[in-house]
Order: structure tokens, then C-alpha cells, then sequence
């Protein structure tokens, strides 16, 4: 998509569509006032009519409009005025730019609206441009045949009314754009399926992402590198795969050479089968999406390195397939990972733990300032949390304090669980170090109980997306989560004006 920011007045504006917010009951915006006052009234008359209620994310097509130099109008609805906010404006104008896809317009104008108090010109430009990328996005890389809409939307220009806004609306379409190619590339990877999205593709799409671009830098690390480094529980995932594991690592360096990285950790699992603890059959095949976790950091530095953000970040992923083979983990199994620590295996299925526990301690080594890992690591989260927030845990609260206002800001957002001591019992083993399940309660706080024990060096927030990863249903697909989060965390440690 191509954003441009324009002033107004709208009525001016040579585009195949204007489009226009209302509030519900007949209450315009004051830019909507102003352009309905050059179209003579022709907006009002509409309401009047009471086809169209406004209530958010309805739509109203309006062909010819006079006196405009629009082709189109597209009114909006936003709902009651009293609710009006940067998430549910986001929620119409995915409505919108859905409906501007389908018809024979393949640009608009998006008068922004405000409502005299609290507007947010940034929040809701980047509220926008989020709505505009969800509602063009198609994955249809593995059908025969592609059927694109007959004339897509290809360029939207935000209408502000005065020179600061413009330059508020300009820097949150640069930041948005970012985060929506940062998003698309995770979602691209998450919907692909495990026959093709294996631990080596996903290993070649990140040194691809970092080629050409001086700032980054990929290294993977291969089954004998990981061998020698002793990640043994990383490795006695993949043991049950006939696909090779990959350590992938991504190394950006937009800040002084001295400063600490914040490094981001994804689970990277690129199917999982549950391994001889096997998943029942029902929706395994959402288990392709058992890698977003580590798209979504890959995702996270395309965009980091697209806004060249002067900070250092460090991407970790590992990535295994887990499936049951005759050298597949058994439960009872015991395992020696990198960090020395033993654990024994009472559950195949809880394999993420294993290979994040490895690359956390492989992430020492760049002395990070903050580690943030990001894995589908529970069902238990899915059951806690739905599909509205990810599963905070940190043994930092200033760190976790900064993630769920990060999340509050963008809306995509965490919600924080406690880490209390008192949960690491249920992970005692009679005969290793710890057992890699904790019982039945509280499953998703034992998983990062268990990661706690491989995060001592430093601070270290969890995220379990679980439940925000991906949509199942009708609408089955990737939902580029959490890469707004993790990139709003990263603009606000670099200072970025917003
Ligand atoms: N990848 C799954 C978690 C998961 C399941 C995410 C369903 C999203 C939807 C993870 O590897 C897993 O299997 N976890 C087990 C842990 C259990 C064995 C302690 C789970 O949640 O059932
Ligand atoms: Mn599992
Ligand atoms: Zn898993």
C-alpha cells in the first residue's frame, strides 16, 4: 500500500473516493461538517433518510457527489462519539478500506476525523494504515490460481486539517507502514504450511531479509554447531524430525557500538505434532502456526531495520519440527541442556520450553540489556486469555510495566501473570534438575516458570501468544501478532517521536 498525508479541505481533494466518518445519531465530525457544507447538505440528507445508522464499521457508498472532486464518498460509521477511540476507528476503517478493495476504486482519501477533544492525529493515522493492511491482506501462494479483486486498493492519502497534524500523520504513516510489511512477513511465513515452511526455509527467508541491508546481519547455526555448544534439549526435539533444527539468529545494529542489544527470542517451531505425546487429531493442522512466536520477531527487525531504529536488537529463534519417531524424545526421558541444568521429559508436547530454555542461554552471550521471548507455548493461555491479549510474565515489573503500555498504546495488547516462587514446586522431578510439565494448574504461568530458571542473567519478559497468534474458523489465518507490540515496545526505547 502507498501512503501519502495531505491538508485539506477534503472537497477539494481529486481522488476515486473520499472517505468520510459519522458518528451514530447523526453527529458529524467537524471535517465532516465542513465538506458536507461544499457538497450542500447531501450528507445530512442522507442521515436523514435513516438507511445508515453509523454504528461502527457500517458503510455507505455515495456515487457523484456535487461539489466535490471526488468521484465517491464513503461514509464510515464510528459509532456513538462518546466511545470514539483510536481502536474501534481502527475496527471501521478495516470496514472500509475492505469495501474500497472490492469496488472500482483504487485510491481514496481518508479524512481523519477528530472530535475537538483528545484527538490523536498519530494514534489514529497508525490505527489506519494497522486497518488498511489487514483488510488487503491475501495469502494465496498455494492456490492454482490467484484471484486478486478486479481493482485493489493501492494508494491511500490521510487528510489532516492543519501542518502539525501533518506532520504527526506523516511520521505514523512511516512507523505503520513499517509495522504492516513487519507484519505481512510474519503472516506470510505463519500461513505457509509445514511441508514447505520447514526450519531450513525459515533459516533462508531470514538471511534473505537480512541481505542488502548493512545494519543487519543473519547467522544460522546448524545441528553440529548446536552440538558443540551442548544445547542437548534443543536437539532432542528435532532428533524426532527428518528435518534438520536451525539456530537462527539475526543481528541488528542501528545503535552506538557500545550499547546493549534488547534481544527478542521466538519460538520457531515449524510443526507440532506433540511428538509420542501426540496431539489429538482436531485442528492439528493449526499447528503450522506452532512458529509465529519466531516469525513475529523476524517480522519485528524487518520493520526495525525499515524505520533504521538507532538502537542495537538481537533476533533468536530456534527452530525444530516436532513430531513422533522411532528417535523421537520418549516421556521419561532425561536431557542435559546448555545451561548444565537436566530435565527430565514427562510430556513430549511441551517441547517449546525445551528448545526456547537452550537459545535463552545462547542469548547470554550478547550481554542484552532486556530479553523478550515470544512462543505459542500453552493451550492454557488460549483458555485464560482468548484471542484479545498475549500472556505477560517477567521477572522485571519495570520491563513488564513497559510492555503492556507499549501493548495499551498500539492495541495489541498483554496481560500480565504472576511469576510467584510459589509456582516453581510444581516442576520438581525425583530424578532430573526439573521436569519440563507442571501439573494441571496454572499451566501457562509453570511454562514460564520453567523459562524463569534459563533467564537468571538478565531482565526477561515472556510473552505466550497462544491464543493472539492466529484466527481459527472461517477466518483461519495469521494475524502478524505481536509485531505492532514488540515494534512499539522498540520505537519507545529508541525515543521515536510519535
Ligand atoms: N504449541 C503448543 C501450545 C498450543 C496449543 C498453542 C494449542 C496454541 C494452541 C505447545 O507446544 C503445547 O503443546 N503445549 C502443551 C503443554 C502441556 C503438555 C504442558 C499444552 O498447552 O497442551
Ligand atoms: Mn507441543
Ligand atoms: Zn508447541
Amino acid at each position: 500500500m502507498d501512503y501519502s498525508c495531505k491538508l485539506g479541505p477534503a472537497g477539494n481533494l481529486k481522488t476515486a473516493c473520499l472517505v468520510v466518518g459519522v458518528f451514530a445519531k447523526n453527529r458529524m465530525p467537524p471535517q465532516t461538517e465542513v465538506l458536507d457544507d461544499a457538497l450542500g447538505g447531501q450528507i445530512k440528507a442522507v442521515l436523514k433518510r435513516q438507511d445508515f445508522a453509523a454504528d461502527t464499521a457500517d458503510t455507505q457508498m455515495l456515487y457523484e457527489p456535487r461539489g466535490a472532486a471526488a468521484a465517491r464518498i464513503l461514509l464510515v460509521g464510528l459509532g456513538d462519539h462518546k466511545d470514539f477511540a483510536p481502536g474501534l476507528f481502527g475496527k471501521a476503517m478495516q470496514a472500509a478500506f475492505a469495501v474500497l478493495n472490492r469496488s472500482g476504486a483504487a485510491d481514496c482519501a481518508l479524512v481523519l476525523p477528530g472530535t475537538g477533544e483528545n484527538d490523536d492525529t498519530y494514534r489514529l493515522t497508525r490505527a489506519a494504515v494497522d486497518a488498511a493492511e489487514t483488510a488487503v491482506y491475501r495469502f494465496d501462494r498455494c492456490k492454482s490460481e490467484s484471484k486478486p479483486p478486479k481493482k485493489p486498493l493501492k494508494r491511500i492519502a490521510i487528510v489532516v486539517d492543519n501542518r502539525a497534524q501533518l506532520a504527526s500523520a506523516k511520521r505514523a504513516a512511516e512507523h505503520g507502514r513499517a509495522i504492516g510489511n513487519g507484519s505481512r512477513f510474519a503472516k506470510d511465513l505463519a500461513n505457509l504450511p509445514g511441508n514447505l515452511c520447514t526450519p531450513s526455509y525459515l533459516a533462508e527467508q531470514a538471511q534473505a531479509l537480512a541481505r542488502g541491508k548493512r545494519k543487519l546481519k543473519a547467522n544460522v547455526l546448524s545441528e553440529a554447531q548446536m552440538d558443540r555448544l551442548g544445547m542437548g534439549s534443543l536437539l532432542s526435539v528435532s532428533r524426532g524430525s527428518r528435518q534438520t533444527a536451525k539456530l537462527i539468529v539475526l543481528e541488528y545494529k542501528g545503535g552506538k557500538a557500545g550499547s546493549k542489544p534488547i534481544a527478542l527470542v521466538g519460538k520457531g517451531l515449524t510443526f507440532d505434532a506433540g511428538g509420542i505425546s501426540i496431539k489429538p487429531a482436531a485442528n492439528m493442522d493449526e499447528m503450522k502456526y506452532d512458529m509465529c512466536g519466531g516469525a513475529s520477531v523476524l517480522g519485528t527487525l524487518a520493520a526495525v531495520a525499515e524505520l533504521e531504529l538507532p538502537l542495537n536488537v538481537v533476533g533468536v529463534v530456534p527452530s525444530s519440527e516436532n513430531l513422533p519417531d522411532g528417535d523421537a524424545n520418549k516421556p521419561g526421558d532425561i536431557v542435559t541442556s546448555m545451561s548444565g541444568q537436566t530435565i527430565e521429559i514427562l510430556n513430549t508436547d511441551a517441547e517449546g520450553r525445551l528448545i526456547l530454555c537452550d537459545a535463552l542461554t545462547y542469548t547470554e552471550r550478547f550481554d542484552p540489556a532486556a530479553v523478550i521471548d515470544v512462543a505459542t507455548l500453552t493451550g492454557a493461555c488460549i483458555v485464560a486469555l482468548g484471542d484479545q491479549a498475549s500472556g505477560l510474565m517477567t521477572n522485571d515489573d519495570a520491563l513488564g510495566a513497559e510492555i503492556l503500555e507499549a501493548g495499551e498504546a498500539c492495541g495489541d495488547r498483554a496481560w500480565q501473570l504472576p511469576l510467584w516462587d510459589e509456582y516453581q514446586k510444581q516442576l520438581d522431578s525425583n530424578f532430573a534438575d526439573m521436569a519440563n510439565i507442571g501439573g494441571r494448574g496454572a499451566g501457562t504461568i509453570t511454562a514460564a516458570c520453567f523459562l524463569s530458571r534459563f533467564a537468571k542473567k538478565f531482565k526477561w519478559a515472556h510473552l505466550d501468544i497462544a491464543g493472539i497468534a492466529w484466527l481459527g474458523g472461517a477466518q483461519k489465518g495469521a494475524t502478524g501478532r505481536p509485531v505492532p507490540l514488540l515494534t512499539e515496545f522498540l520505537l519507545r526505547r529508541a525515543k521515536a517521536k510519535m
